[in-house]
């Protein structure tokens, strides 16, 4: 899967996109990352991407010509019709692991990092295609977004996990919260690791790890416990977790 990334802060990518998981998918070809500097498509001398807004107002406001320019220099002419071009903004759709999913399905998308008070608004109108939100807070820009939604979207894409099952069966993703996870040692300072995982009885842990994690959901989600997909399994085990903490 391809991303196009526009940026005026490149080097903030670095980090993020230079280790573990991230980096094995591009080295290994599943993940195909393009950031680019819409500084570099700016005319003059001085190569100016903001300006101040008209009418008056605190803060500075993008500049569409280099946006334009450095959008349709990687994509085309008619860049839409190419890939989706998602603007990161607080107004934008809310970006949830279903959408990650959606996106996951894609071969190609664009994203822009807006800066500042804002873009001007001809390329919300004319060269965006989506808006999208990390969550209901404002950042200082539309990098660590952007990173955010590559990060989630890259690890649901074939091979890039080693264990296939792990974007599957992990939290959210299931409709449920995660179960408390242990490893070794099996007694660390006293505090010893439940006797049933460590039985070596496949049924009886796999039945204790959904209890758990209905558990888990029930107490901190029960938002997320309202739309899951359970089975009569699980409804029996939600009557006697509920049974237990009466
Ligand atoms: N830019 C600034 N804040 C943002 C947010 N919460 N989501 C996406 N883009 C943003």
């Amino acid at each position: 899967m391809r991303f196009d990334i526009f940026t005026l802060f490149p080097a903030m990518f670095d980090g993020p996109f230079g280790d573990s998981i991230i980096k094995r998918a591009v080295a290994a070809g599943q993940l195909d990352i393009h950031v680019h500097d819409i500084r570099d498509y700016a005319a003059g001398k001085h190569r100016v991407t903001d300006d101040y807004p008209y009418g008056g107002g605190g803060g500075m406001v993008m500049k569409p010509d280099p946006i334009f320019a450095a959008v349709e220099a990687v994509l085309g002419p008619e860049p839409q019709s190419v890939a989706p071009i998602i603007l990161m903004d607080p107004q934008g759709r809310q970006f949830t692991q279903a959408v990650a999913a959606e996106l996951a399905e894609l071969p190609h998308v664009t994203l822009l990092c807006g800066h500042y008070e804002g873009v001007d608004e001809r390329v919300r109108e004319r060269l965006v295609t989506d808006e999208m939100s990390i969550g209901d807070y404002v950042l200082t820009g539309g990098e660590l977004p952007a990173m955010i939604i590559v990060d989630a979207v890259a690890r649901l894409l074939p091979g890039v996990l080693g264990n296939p099952m792990g974007a599957v069966q992990d939290s959210i993703a299931s409709g449920l919260l995660e179960g408390p996870q242990y490893t070794r040692p099996p007694d660390f300072r006293g505090w010893r690791v439940p006797d049933v995982l460590l039985s070596g009885h496949h049924a009886e842990v796999a039945r204790w790890r959904r209890r758990q994690a209905l558990r888990r959901t029930r107490q901190r989600r029960p938002d997320l416990l309202a739309r899951a997909n359970l089975s009569a399994n699980d409804r029996l085990l939600l009557a006697e977790i509920e049974q237990d903490e009466a």
